[in-house]
């Protein structure tokens, strides 16, 4: 059986993340999507709030399941007794920085993996910093996000920020 990490802040989850976890939930028998709770940088949405919203976003994947996170990814690889982890990649740009943080996990892991994912045609624009930006905004995030995070950044109240 071959199990996946996909790591992330999910500060929202977008497209483009779903994107890559169903291509994921396709081709391995079990996604595990790991969420980091970074309290030194607290991001827009609460953490449970982004657990809630992925589990909702993924609830037609029988093998994707979310978990929190804190800490280095390699000690929750090894928790969890996962040897593989995805990330996904939009463009160039996101390159050499996957690659050193490849590096680094392969040996923290102790061969932990990693695989690049490019993002599928039409979604390598789409992240979450530009999703938050156009929320803010007010802008439509319609075609970016999952309908269940469209209806949550759409009520929320951005000046408590
Ligand atoms: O969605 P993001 O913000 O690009 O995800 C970044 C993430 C969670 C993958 C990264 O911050 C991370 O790996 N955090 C855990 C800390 C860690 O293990 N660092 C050492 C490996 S570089």
């Amino acid at each position: 059986m071959t199990r996946v990490l996909y790591p992330g802040s999910f500060d929202p989850i977008t497209l483009g993340h779903m994107d890559v976890i169903r291509r994921c939930a396709a081709v391995f028998d079990e996604v595990v999507v790991a969420v980091l709770r970074n309290t030194a940088k607290p991001g827009l949405l609460q953490h449970a709030e982004r657990l809630r919203l992925i589990r909702e976003s993924c609830a037609g994947l029988g093998n994707v399941r979310a978990v929190a996170f804190s800490g280095l990814l390699a000690d929750l690889a090894a928790r969890e007794g996962i040897h593989l982890m995805v990330k996904g990649l939009r463009g160039v740009l996101d390159f050499e920085n996957e690659k050193a943080q490849a590096h680094i996990n392969r040996t923290l892991g102790k061969g932990l993996e990693t695989v690049l994912m490019p993002s599928s045609a039409g979604m390598e624009h789409i992240s979450s910093t530009l999703v938050r930006e156009v929320a803010m905004l007010k802008g439509d995030i319609s075609d970016l996000v999952p309908q269940c995070v469209a209806d949550a950044l759409r009520s929320f109240h951005f000046e408590q920020r």
